[in-house]
């Protein structure tokens, strides 16, 4: 199956700093990093405020400042809105969703500040609140837009409902929206998240597409049903890697989903690489499809 989908998203896959805290990286190891995924083809780095109860972001900044002409080659995506009590920012005493004019100007601007990156590539609101105004989103995107700072503008955790009438009240264009897609979360695919992006000819960003991990776990009776498709497949073409494979059913979609990368291991993320040579035909796609569901076709 071929991708008949398009944007401005650059490539098939991203890299996702949600974890990078736990990779105990030095400014130097870091920057090595973000050189060896861009030697994998991938130029966009997804990041959040709230990403290393938001503390990651600064750490990708100390790397890139060592090398400041790299920026050029980067897609650095951001997110902002979501809050909760840390020690960077102690007056947060709660857990709640901010996305005011106010917050979301702010948030870019320490976001920007932190990955020491003069703008942001792509700005997603980070999950949808039932009471934001869209008007407040509006005149932050607005603002951040003619000012420079933010190229794009997409959101996350949206349905296609709430990214449609989001879209309504905005000038700038939502360029992606960026959802949980997985073999264990295989929701998208039915409930019209996928559907949407594709009339409107834009690309999903699928985040913890290995299930956060769940996948290689044995003890999980959907993952074993999974990988047992998807190893029947990877056979024909002398592909054992089950992360690899993983990747290339995603990335056979045709809404064109774009995959985030969630190791900071390079074997791992040259195995998401790896799966942009491994097709897959409708049929064979849905005997995955089948095994994350459970259940045989209607
Ligand atoms: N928009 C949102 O609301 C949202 C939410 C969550 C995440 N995200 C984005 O999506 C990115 C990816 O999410 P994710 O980290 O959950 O992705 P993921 O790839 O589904 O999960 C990553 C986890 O799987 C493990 N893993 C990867 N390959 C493996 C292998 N071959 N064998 C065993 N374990 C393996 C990793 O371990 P190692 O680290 O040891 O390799 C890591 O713990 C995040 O970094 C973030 O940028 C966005």
């Amino acid at each position: 199956m071929a991708s008949s989908a398009e944007g401005v998203l650059p490539g098939r896959l991203a890299h996702g700093y949600w974890r990078a805290h736990e990779w105990g990286l030095s400014d130097n190891a870091c920057l090595k990093l973000i050189h060896q995924v861009l030697e994998t083809g991938i130029q966009c780095f997804d990041h959040a405020a709230c990403y290393g109860d938001f503390r990651n972001e600064a750490e990708f900044g100390r790397a890139l400042a060592l090398e400041p002409a790299l920026r050029e080659r980067l897609y650095l995506v951001s997110k902002c809105g979501i809050l909760f009590p840390n020690d960077e920012l102690p007056h947060i005493q709660s857990h709640y969703y901010d996305n005011s004019r106010a917050h979301i100007i702010w948030s870019a601007e320490r976001s920007i500040e932190k990955l020491q990156c003069g703008y942001l590539d792509l700005l997603l609101i980070h999950r949808p609140s039932p009471c934001a105004h869209p008007e407040e989103i509006a005149a932050a995107f607005d603002d951040l837009h003619c000012r420079g700072l933010v190229r794009h503008f997409g959101v996350s955790n949206y349905s296609a409902q709430k990214f449609s009438m989001l879209q309504s009240w905005l000038d700038q264009p939502l360029v992606t929206n960026q959802i949980e897609i997985s073999p264990l979360q295989p929701a998208p695919f039915d409930d019209g998240s996928l559907d949407y992006l594709l009339e409107k000819r834009l690309r999903p960003m699928a985040w913890s597409p290995l299930g956060g991990g769940a996948l290689f776990k044995p003890q999980n009776e959907r993952s074993t049903r999974v990988a047992q498709a998807l190893f029947a497949h990877g056979e024909t073409y002398g592909e054992n890697r089950l992360d690899t494979l993983v990747y290339a059913w995603l990335l056979a979609h045709p809404a064109g989903i774009m995959p985030i990368v969630g190791s900071g291991r390079l074997e791992r993320i040259e195995n998401a690489s790896a799966a942009l040579n491994i097709p897959f035909s409708e049929q064979e796609w849905l005997s995955v499809y089948t095994a994350a569901q459970g259940k045989p076709l209607p």
